[in-house]
């Protein structure tokens, strides 16, 4: 009797005190209130189709969508629809890892209708991957300490000095830091497979819910990339956060130098086909070579040479990419933007820092003041409805 009347004693200061702190992971606690947006939420998989196998018939390359609708009521004309970047899944939009209000919940507060995928082969999506499923890292506590939340540690470049923005250390063992590597997962290895679902089952997404804008982060920024060129009737706009796509050439996490490039995405900004004008129909067709100096600060690029070839689908949508002052996107986003004006598409590109936001790495959405980069993305959606 003693000991049990000792133990609900124990448990309940537990639980108080679990509540008086409801900071990261201690937020779980019942006795925390939600810093999220009030909203409605319902689930749809969309997309996909049958695949016969030994066993039986299974279904691949549905897309996992949830709408979340704010409690005041829908003010905003169009939706916006977020898809995350590589490695996390469409849990990163929703309350931060140091339990602040979500990217996510920022749109709710401003009226839109909100939908959030996992992307096919992620998280709750699925894909037909023909190899058996091979799957590969999300990010390492090393990528993600050296690339995302303390690159002023590292040091491989000098905007990365500036990096003040992230909540914690940004190491490991700090809370923050724990509970954000661990939204990390597996994704497919085979991004063929990956783009042609995310293509097909995105444009069908967007039949059913009409013309949105469309918010990426990082590597995400593929597919509304290749939904812009598919249905882009339905893409009111493509607006990419530090976007990862960058042509021809692949960064990993931390690299900002020749020594972590890699070649990558054959078609450009893809790695599956898109419509270029005069046409090709094998991307060895396309020319390009590397311009301009090479430095810590500021890359240099792949543009196309010899004939110029157009993106006339891509073009038909505005298009923004944003970037931090502090993360490694600063020293190579130029490249994006250079290479989509080459190929006649009027992209515009907004350096937070010019708008006096200052600090961020490459996860500003998740970093203290992603109030204001909210802010920055709703401005531009109002200018270009
Ligand atoms: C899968 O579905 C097809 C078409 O309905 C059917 O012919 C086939 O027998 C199914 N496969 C299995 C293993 O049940
Ligand atoms: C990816 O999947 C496609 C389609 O199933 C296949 O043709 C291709 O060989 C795969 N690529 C790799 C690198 O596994
Ligand atoms: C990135 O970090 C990994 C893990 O610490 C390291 O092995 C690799 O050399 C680093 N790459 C660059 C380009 O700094
Ligand atoms: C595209 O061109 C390359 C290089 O010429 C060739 O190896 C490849 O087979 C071609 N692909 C297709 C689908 O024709």
């Amino acid at each position: 009797m003693i000991s049990s009347n000792l133990f609900s004693l124990v448990s309940l200061v537990s639980v108080a005190l679990a509540a008086a702190d409801c900071i990261g992971i201690n937020a779980i606690a019942p006795g925390c209130t939600s810093r999220e947006a009030l909203h409605s939420r319902d689930l749809f998989y969309v997309g996909g189709r049958y695949v016969a196998g030994a066993a039986g018939n299974l279904t691949y390359d549905q897309l996992y969508v949830e709408k979340l609708t704010p409690a005041t009521g829908v003010k905003q004309s169009k939706p916006i629809v977020l898809f995350h970047g590589g490695g996390t899944s469409g849990v990163t939009w929703l309350n931060t890892p140091d339990n602040r209000k979500g990217f996510a919940s920022h749109f709710l507060d401003y009226g839109y209708q909100v939908y959030i995928v996992d992307q096919t082969s992620v998280g709750r999506g699925s894909a037909e991957d023909l190899n058996d499923y091979v799957m590969r890292i999300g990010s390492t506590a090393e990528i993600t300490e050296k690339g995302f939340t303390a690159p002023e540690l590292t040091d491989a470049y000098p905007q990365s000095q500036q990096h003040t923005q992230w909540p914690g250390t940004g190491v490991r063992d700090d809370p923050i830091f724990d509970a954000f590597e661990s939204t990390f997962i597996p994704l497919t290895s085979n991004l063929t497979v990956q783009e042609l679902s995310m293509r097909s089952s995105g444009c069908q997404l967007l039949s059913l819910i009409g013309s949105s804008f469309l918010i990426s982060h990082s590597i995400g920024a593929l597919h509304p990339f290749l939904l812009s060129n598919d249905c882009p009737s339905l893409v009111a706009g493509n607006i990419n956060l530090e976007p990862g796509n960058i042509p021809f050439q692949s960064y990993v996490g931390n690299a900002t130098s020749s020594v972590g490039r890699t070649s990558a995405r054959p078609w450009g900004m893809t790695n599956t086909r898109v419509t270029y004008d005069p046409p090709i129909s094998n991307s060895s067709e396309l020319t390009y070579e590397l311009i301009g100096d090479d430095t810590s600060a500021k890359r240099s690029c792949y543009m196309q040479t010899g004939t110029i070839r157009k993106l006339p689908a891509i073009a038909k949508v505005k298009y923004v990419a944003l970037t931090g002052s502090a993360s490694p996107h600063i020293t190579y986003e130029h490249c994006v933007i250079d290479f989509l004006h080459q190929a006649g598409v009027a992209a515009e590109w907004i350096k937070l820092a010019d708008r006096d936001i200052t600090g961020n790495g490459h996860f500003g959405y998740l970093e203290k003041n992603s109030a204001q980069i909210a802010g920055v993305v709703h401005d531009w959606i109002l200018a270009n409805c």
